[in-house]
């Protein structure tokens, strides 16, 4: 039987995916994009649903990029389509109600960088190695980098590595916000146990709503923004969570929080 090409690991709601290509360094290809895509739309329906890890398989990479046999000899229209698939999940991914954090375990380039960049926050084994080296290939970024990119580390630096191609460590795109934390890379496990730990252990609803009001209000004017981070504060007063996570803190006692619904 054929391995898949998305694997499904869950602890108490956090859900880690790993992307199983390690022979090809989990390049994204057509297939492996479509795996990812049904395992993302069975997440988002789960009420129970913490967080998700994504990561890539073996020891060399997180992903090395799209996968570059399989576009040589694609059509414009074919590779519109392949694009536009890709964006889909994608953008699947990055409005998955929980946080999404990817954990990158060495490269991280083209493709596997606009993954990453899709993800809510990242973190990096110090062994990564980032990139959008697609114009040393004749093309650009085709997976959200040149929007993606700018968003996360400004467009001077954006354009700085989309058009240079140049790789960048984990101690660069941690300087650039490019990812949030960098850790030794056989510490990166245990600092996925702290994580899972962290994510699973806080208010379901709140954490949902944290991320509904910072993605949803990063695209309106300030004043809207304000009162759609009102409206959802107000709600959370309408639960079971807020009531017992303020106990818990009065009463000195850890907090006990059911699933989000
Ligand atoms: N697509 C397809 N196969 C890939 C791949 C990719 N993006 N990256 C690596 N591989 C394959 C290699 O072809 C090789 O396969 P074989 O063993 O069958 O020859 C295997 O993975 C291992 O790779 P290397 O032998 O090259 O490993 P290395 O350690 O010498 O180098 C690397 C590692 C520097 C990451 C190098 O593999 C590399 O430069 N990969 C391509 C990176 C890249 O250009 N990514 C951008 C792709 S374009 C894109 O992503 C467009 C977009 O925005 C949609």
């Amino acid at each position: 039987m054929e391995e898949a090409l998305v694997l499904q690991e869950d602890t108490a709601g956090v859900v880690r995916l790993t992307l199983n290509r390690p022979r090809a360094l989990n390049a994204l290809n057509s297939e492996l994009l479509g795996e990812l895509d049904a395992a993302l739309a069975a997440l988002e329906a789960r009420g129970d649903l913490r967080a998700v890890l994504i990561t890539g398989a073996g020891d060399k990479a997180f992903v090395a990029g799209a996968d570059i046999a399989e576009m040589r000899d694609k059509t414009p229209d074919q590779a519109r389509r392949f694009a536009v698939n890709a964006l889909a999940t994608l953008k699947r991914l990055e409005r998955l109600p929980v946080p999404v954090v990817a954990l990158v375990n060495g490269y991280c380039l083209g493709g596997g960088c606009e993954l990453a960049l899709a993800c809510d926050w990242a973190v990096a084994g110090d062994n990564a190695v980032f990139g959008q080296p697609e114009v040393g290939l004749g093309v650009i970024p085709g997976f959200g980098g040149t929007q993606r990119l700018p968003r996360r580390v400004g467009p001077a630096m954006a354009l700085d590595l989309i058009t240079t191609g140049r790789r960048i460590d984990a101690a660069e795109a941690l300087r650039i916000g490019l990812v949030n934390r960098v850790v030794p890379r056989e510490e990166l496990e245990t600092l996925v146990d702290e994580l899972t730990g962290q994510l699973g252990a806080n208010g379901p609803q709140a954490v949902r709503a944290a991320k509904q009001a910072v993605h949803d209000g990063m695209n309106q004017p300030l004043d809207s923004a304000l009162a759609l981070e009102t409206s959802l504060f107000a709600l959370g007063f309408a639960g079971t969570e807020q009531h017992e996570g303020m106990s818990a803190f009065v009463e000195k006692r850890p907090a006990r929080f059911g699933d989000a619904g």
